[in-house]
């Protein structure tokens, strides 16, 4: 077990609960099984049918699951899912919620860097979302392991948060860079041995390409709600200048970044 990752594990472990309060505030993930679109941003979701076809009886797996809004949309759409996470408290607030919304899904707590009880060549579909590299010390761990469970011909598909969000300070303005883009970390995230990273380009695609995965598509697109920049704003109610870059500078820059890529 790679050592951040295990602390990492701890700190989502203890997390879970206070992460779910703030979900169902949201109350997203009651409706995602029935309007898949709500769970994927950048044109995540049409790329998935563009490189899959139908979903029905695919056998796709999330990994670093988290919210696990992707794989209750998927289990919508008929896929057999299997979630995985490696946070038990993650999964297993997740299972509850699959029983609520009566999607069927496997889950399996794992390390996305080690999927050891997943079997070589099982998925039609691998899929990872919003905000999981940042957890990740070993990338190429990760894309191996990606590359290993993919049957022949199948897709890994991603979107995350793209990296050229990642060298600004969190307000609007004026836009502020806080260190430069090729700092990637690890930068310790709480007093318990936590680590994120904030990985360039480069860094995600090159071990992606080196486990065997060829790049099918990028797309790189902006927020598709204001929402997003809410954070960065501290208002309480919608502001859709936010959407625009004059008002906000860094909302010119892509915010997602989705990446298809195919096993040979
Ligand atoms: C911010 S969430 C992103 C996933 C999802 N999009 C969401 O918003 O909940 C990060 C998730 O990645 C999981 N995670 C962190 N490190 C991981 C690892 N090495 N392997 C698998 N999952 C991991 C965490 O437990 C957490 O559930």
């Amino acid at each position: 077990m790679i050592k951040i990752h295990e602390a990492n594990r701890q700190l989502w472990n203890n997390m879970a609960a206070d992460w779910e309060k703030r979900l169902n505030r949201d109350g997203l993930w009651h409706r995602c099984h029935k309007e898949p679109e709500l769970a994927f941003e950048g044109g995540t979701l049409d790329t998935i049918r563009e490189m899959v076809g139908t979903l029905r009886n695919k056998q796709v797996c999330v990994i670093g699951s988290g919210d696990n809004m992707a794989a209750y949309a998927l289990a919508g759409l008929g896929a057999r899912v299997t979630s995985t996470d490696i946070s038990e408290e993650r999964l297993k607030l997740a299972a509850d919620r699959a029983k609520v919304l009566d999607v069927s899904i496997d889950f399996v707590r794992s390390d996305a860097a080690c999927l050891e009880s997943l079997a070589d060549s099982s998925f039609d579909l691998v899929c990872s979302t919003n905000g999981f590299f940042v957890w990740i010390a070993d990338l190429s761990g990760v894309f191996c392991e990606v590359s290993r469970i993919l049957k022949s011909g199948g897709a890994y598909i991603f979107y995350d948060i793209h990296p050229f969000m990642r060298p600004w300070k969190d307000q609007v303005m004026p836009i502020e860079m806080e260190k430069p883009y090729w700092e990637t970390g690890p930068f310790q995230e709480s007093a318990d041995g936590s680590y994120v990273f904030n990985w360039t380009l480069a860094d995600l695609l090159n071990p992606l390409a080196q486990a065997g995965l060829i790049v099918k598509k990028i797309l790189e697109s902006p927020a598709r709600d204001s929402d997003f920049w809410r954070g960065s704003n501290d208002a309480s109610e919608t502001d859709e200048s936010l959407l625009d870059w004059r008002a906000n500078p860094r909302a010119g820059l892509p915010v997602w970044l989705t990446v298809a890529a195919l096993i040979s």
